[in-house]
């Protein structure tokens, strides 16, 4: 909210100058750090410098930005300082620090398209969906998160959710979807890892081209190995496991 009031009426060149961020040129969005001065502490918290990297290249000031699975408001809070008008839900409600998050849970038993809040703002010019990744803290999240889900259903949720995304999109709307390659490494040494077990992102984009998306951009965006201690890449190394650091942006419209 402080940068949103000493920020108002600048362009966004201004924006990330003044909060202190570089912008990367390159599709490869390298970022050590969360910056702490945006969201909540959160489960699979993600850097606002990367929901500033998106707000900067695929929208303007004054969009509409739909976040259906909002966590703990990184991207609602970076849309105040970016001067973007957020739409944030999420099916953990928290009305005493996060009363902009509109409590909701995708269910797959309910029908989202008859809920009366679509279409009460119009319809989203971006839409920046950080779902929980598969299986990855299925513990951290509350119970009916759809990382609890298995991978067939995780897949099938998925695949509801980008036809329901598509319908309250404009012609011009773009998807960023932020996601990893999930493969059971831990353990196991790299060949012996067993072929369709994981989720890639070759998969989710067969899901997305079939609903009706189409890719622009895929954007590297990984995970800072820097959190592993050298114990336990050592032991990595012995066993020739291969870790997981991708994380990817796909743009879509
Ligand atoms: C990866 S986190 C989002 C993190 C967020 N981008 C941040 O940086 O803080 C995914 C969120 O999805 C929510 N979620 C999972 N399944 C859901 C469902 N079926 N309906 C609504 N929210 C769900 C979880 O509560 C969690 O907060």
């Amino acid at each position: 909210m402080v940068w949103s009031q000493a920020l108002q009426g600048k362009d966004d060149l201004t924006r990330f100058k003044a909060l202190n961020w570089g912008i990367r040129t390159w599709d490869l969005w390298n970022f050590n750090d969360c910056d702490k001065r945006f969201g909540d502490d959160w489960p699979g918290r993600i850097p606002a410098q990367l929901i500033a990297h998106i707000l900067y290249f695929f929208s303007k000031q004054d969009d509409l930005i739909f976040d259906p699975m909002a966590g703990g408001g990184v991207c609602a809070d970076t849309c105040l300082a970016m001067g973007r008008r957020c739409w944030s839900l999420d099916m953990d409600d928290r009305p005493d620090t996060r009363p902009e998050i509109e409590p909701y849970h995708w269910d797959l038993d309910n029908k989202w398209e008859d809920l009366p809040i679509m279409g009460s703002k119009g319809k989203p010019d971006l839409i920046i969906f950080d779902p929980p990744y598969f299986d990855k803290k299925a513990g951290e999240y509350s119970k009916q998160s759809i990382s609890e889900l298995s991978r067939k259903d995780y897949l099938s949720f998925l695949e509801r959710f980008f036809r329901f995304l598509k319908k309250i999109s404009k012609k011009k709307t773009r998807l960023a979807f932020i996601n990893s390659d999930w493969r059971d490494f831990q353990n196991c040494p790299a060949d012996k890892e067993e072929p369709g077990q994981g989720i890639l992102v070759v998969d989710y984009h067969e899901i997305l081209k079939k609903t009706g998306w189409t890719l622009t951009h895929i954007i590297q965006a990984p995970l800072s190995s820097e959190r592993f201690n050298a114990g336990v890449v050592s032991a990595m190394q012995k066993k020739k496991i291969l870790g997981v650091v991708s994380r990817y942006v796909m743009i879509l419209r």
